[in-house]
């Protein structure tokens, strides 16, 4: 009985390593995000926060929320003259980096609008 137990631990204990180089890939990198941010702070801010009431806040958004609309607006399932065209030529890594920087500043604090 004890035996079977740690044959089965040991198996996922494999089976977690296994996957381990997929997660650190799928991973998006908030410096890698600041980066390329560059263009996006025209309207979304330096710290994420948009420099107008027409362009919406991205810090401290979730990540996967953000992952979500950004690949709409690229692959044409969420339409929008201005954010479309930004998204329009980002890769998956670039999505991911991109989601991971904003969702690490702090959001949800103060969210007035200047
Ligand atoms: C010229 C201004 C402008 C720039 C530059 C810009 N955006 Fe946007 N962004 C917008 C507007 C406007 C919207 C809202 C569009 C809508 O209603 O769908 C938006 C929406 C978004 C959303 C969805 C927010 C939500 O709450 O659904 C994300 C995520 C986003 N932008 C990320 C980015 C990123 C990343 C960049 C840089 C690659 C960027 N934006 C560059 C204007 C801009």
């Amino acid at each position: 009985m004890l035996m079977r137990g740690t044959v089965r631990i040991a198996a996922l204990m494999m089976l977690a390593a296994a996957l381990l180089p997929l997660t650190a890939i799928a991973k998006g990198d908030p410096e890698a995000g600041k980066a390329k941010s560059t263009t996006c702070q025209a309207c979304h801010g330096l710290d994420g926060k948009a420099i107008s009431p027409t362009y919406p806040n991205l810090a401290g958004q979730y990540a996967s929320y953000m992952e979500k609309a950004l690949r709409d607006y690229r692959d044409g399932r969420r339409t929008n003259v201005i954010m479309a065209p930004m998204a329009a030529n980002l890769t998956d890594q670039d999505i991911k980096d991109l989601a991971a920087w904003y969702a690490s500043q702090d959001g949800l604090k103060d969210l007035s609008i200047p």
